[in-house]
């Protein structure tokens, strides 16, 4: 999981104390965690969120600045997010970091800074009566985290260590984190073969499954195993399966692993070889599907797709900083008419132009116009499918991110599907 999607994050005195009486919400929930990220770029009304279908939020995201303090828009929505929730029994986190937004973690986390920064982030929680604290470093110990990130071979021992502070400091807190595919790096730079400090101290992880194949090959974004046993497969963690497999194998118990869920997917340009030459390089899943009148797929090239959630400027910026990855969110393809609804049986078919097939390999879709454009992509189906091996395997999903399945009206049919997977419908 190489080039991997940032994640994201404010208030209520009154319900903090409450809080602080009764013990956060979370530990009192039963049942699978259903984990859904608010951006704060998305700008969604909270009140028309849909709150039964969650148990946790995290606010998207504090961005460490270069004093060790956190930046993040302290907004009325976040307010509103705050006591929506509560009123609904869901609790909120603040998020830190995201990939590429850690870039000063390594040293805030280091034992010369750490307590400056720690008491930030409790003071923040403070402030704004949040419930936990999510810390989206992600790649510790590698350059993997954002362009010009920091990283020191101490990274894991001392991202371990800042939670124990902002533990001792706020022992009901929910503390959580967004992690890779593979547990994090040890000081060597090789997958931690023993990450339980990290489970005693932590509530959860969420893997971040998804970007797979990214930009680099043609692939199922967030494949739920490897079925095919395809050699194209960016290593033995690169699916739902595979990468609980790698935490649960460095002593994270499964029941504290929330599964990462996409609500968006990548476009690709596909050219037939004989557009190209004779490219042998190109491999893919798909190659081995069969895309009509296209013998290969070049990657790395995007097509005409407009990627991402449409929304605001900020969001725009963020788009403008990765043009070229061919991010598409569902409710884009939905609303641009990749997709459509089958009103009889109440599934996402193809849209006019497209035709849509079935990646058995890795348990998702892909959409095809016959020539030149491929979008790899969840739907209800497949997050179907992933929810349901969740519910069976580890403790609740995660989804990213909750803009993403918003069609208006009340209906979000991504978190939806996934909510009857884990059986809470
Ligand atoms: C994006 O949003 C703007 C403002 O709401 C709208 O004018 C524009 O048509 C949208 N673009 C797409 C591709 O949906
Ligand atoms: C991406 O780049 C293309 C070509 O340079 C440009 O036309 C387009 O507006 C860019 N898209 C975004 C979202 O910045
Ligand atoms: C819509 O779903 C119904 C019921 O499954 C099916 O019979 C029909 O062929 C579908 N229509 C399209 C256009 O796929």
């Amino acid at each position: 999981m190489r080039s991997t999607i940032s994640v994201i994050i404010m208030v209520g005195i009154a319900l903090s104390v409450q809080l602080a009486c009764a013990g956060p919400i979370s530990k009192r929930a039963t049942g699978p965690r259903v984990v859904g990220y608010y951006t704060d770029w998305s700008n969604v009304d909270p009140s028309t969120l849909p709150w039964s279908d969650y148990t946790h939020i995290q606010y998207f995201s504090a961005v460490t600045q270069p004093d060790y303090s956190l930046q993040y828009p302290e907004t009325s929505n976040l307010d509103s997010l705050i006591s929506n929730a509560h009123a609904n029994g869901v609790t909120v986190s603040l998020t830190i970091g995201g990939w590429g937004q850690c870039d000063y973690c390594s040293s805030a986390c280091n034992p010369t800074n750490r307590a400056t920064f720690v008491n930030n982030i409790v003071a923040a929680v403070n402030k704004h009566g949040f419930d936990g604290v999510d810390i989206d470093w992600e790649y510790p110990d590698t350059s993997a985290s954002g362009p010009s990130m920091q990283s020191s071979p101490e990274d894991t021992a001392n991202l371990l260590a800042t939670f124990q502070a902002i533990r001792s400091q706020l022992p009901n807190a929910i503390l959580s984190a967004a992690v890779a595919t593979q547990p994090f790096n040890d000081a060597s730079g090789n997958p931690s073969t023993d990450v339980s400090g990290f489970s005693n101290t932590l509530d959860f992880i969420s893997i971040m499954n998804y970007d797979t194949f990214g930009t680099s090959f043609i692939g199922p974004n967030s494949p739920l195993d490897n079925h095919c046993n395809l050699g194209y497969y960016p290593g033995a963690s690169a699916s739902a399966q595979g990468s609980v497999a790698a935490w649960t194998g460095a002593n994270f118990p499964a029941s504290k692993i929330v599964l990462g869920i996409p609500g968006y997917g990548y476009s690709y340009t596909a050219y037939s070889t004989s557009q190209y030459g004779s490219a042998s390089s190109y491999a893919s899943p798909y190659s081995k599907v069969n895309c009509p009148g296209v013998t290969k797929l070049k990657t790395g090239i995007h097509g005409p797709i407009k990627c991402g959630t449409n929304s605001t400027s900020r969001r725009r910026s963020r788009l403008a900083k990765r043009n070229g990855t061919g991010q598409i969110a569902f409710v884009d393809m939905v609303n641009n008419g990749y997709l459509q609804l089958n009103q009889t049986s109440q599934l996402y078919i193809a849209g006019p132009g497209w035709t849509r097939y079935w990646d058995s390999c890795g348990t998702a879709p892909y959409i095809f116009d016959g020539t030149s454009t491929l979008i790899a992509y969840d739907d209800t189906d497949s997050v179907w499918a992933k929810a349901n091996w969740a519910s069976q395997n580890v403790g609740g999903i995660m989804f990213w991110e909750m803009s993403q399945d918003d069609l208006g009206n009340g209906n979000f049919p991504l978190i939806n599907s996934m909510n009857w997977a884990l059986g809470r419908k």
